[in-house]
């Protein structure tokens, strides 16, 4: 890996936290053997990973067997690249169910034959920097920003964890005939969760009874999983991340609370040049 600074470092052009994971792992992950089963969640940091975590886990909660009930969502769905603690990722029983913030380069290439499925969940980048920027307060081995011009301009420059946005949303949405892959925004999720869980689990191939449905959708919103110690990351040690900040306001347009109107015009301009409008034909984001 080599060094950006003490937080960040970089692999292969991606840019990872420090001391999450290893090129060793990364390397490993190509030759990861995929199952037909397998469900991988795919988003770049920030773009409400832990809510559609939850909400596929609740999707397959009715199969769950003793051997696989977990204490928390991160351990019943774990984070492909970060390894520690999950030495089992081979021997858990089908369907296994993985997150990512990986892009597609780094991804198994086994999962390019189509077998196992990936919702990728994309959100306007403009409140995903804002999210991101109040991470970086709250989990402690990232970078606190000096101040919001400045975490932006990191950002834009892809000099996160995770990259640049604008890489990430392209690199998949380039790479979509490859894989089984669907892709859905935050802002889907927010403006209809019905619809959104619906559009998962038919993906997903698994047919929900209008009870199982309700049950999911209220675990799921905000004010539910806020609460709920499976879902929140409340159960990371208070070293890593401050409690509850996972989930910090889950709605659409903080970003017009934080921007300037320069800083505005300057996103929009990049936005312009990346050719990225979000959403848009242009990405075609389903
Ligand atoms: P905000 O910081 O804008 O509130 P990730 O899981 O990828 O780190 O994304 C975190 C973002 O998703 C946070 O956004 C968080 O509040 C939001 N989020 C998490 N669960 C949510 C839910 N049930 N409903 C709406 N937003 C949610």
């Amino acid at each position: 890996m080599e060094e950006i600074n003490d937080y960040l470092c970089k692999y292969k052009g991606y840019v990872f936290a420090v001391g999450m994971t290893t090129a060793e792992h990364i390397d490993s992950l190509q030759s990861f053997e995929i199952r037909e089963r397998d469900v991988f969640l795919v988003t770049y940091p920030k773009s409400g990973t832990i809510w559609a975590q939850n909400i596929i886990a609740l999707i397959f909660e009715l199969d769950d067997t003793d051997e696989t009930i977990y204490e928390n969502n991160l351990e019943k769905m774990p984070w492909l690249e970060y390894p520690e603690g999950h030495s089992d990722y081979v021997s858990r029983p089908s369907p296994r169910l993985f997150a990512s913030h990986l892009t597609p380069a780094l991804m198994p290439r086994g999962l390019k034959g189509k077998k196992a499925k990936i919702v990728y969940v994309a959100r306007n980048p403009k409140d995903n920097v804002v999210s991101y920027f109040h991470f970086c307060h709250a989990w402690t081995s990232l970078e606190t920003p000096k101040s919001f011009e400045e975490f932006l301009q990191q950002y834009l420059a892809g000099n996160v964890g995770g990259s640049s946005w604008f890489d990430h949303i392209r690199e998949w949405h380039t790479h979509r005939d490859e894989y089984s892959i669907l892709f859905l925004t935050y802002e889907d999720m927010v403006m209809d969760l019905r619809s959104a869980v619906v559009k998962i689990s038919q993906f997903l191939g698994r047919d929900l009874s209008e009870a199982m449905l309700t049950h999911i959708i209220e675990k799921a919103t905000f004010k539910n999983m806020k609460k709920d110690p499976k879902a929140n990351y409340e159960f990371l040690p208070e070293d890593l991340l401050q409690k509850g900040k996972f989930l910090r306001k889950g709605i659409i347009g903080d970003w017009k609370n934080s921007f300037t109107v320069a800083q505005n015009e300057m996103f929009d301009q990049h936005n312009i040049i990346r050719k990225t409008q979000y959403p848009s034909p242009v990405m075609n984001i389903r």
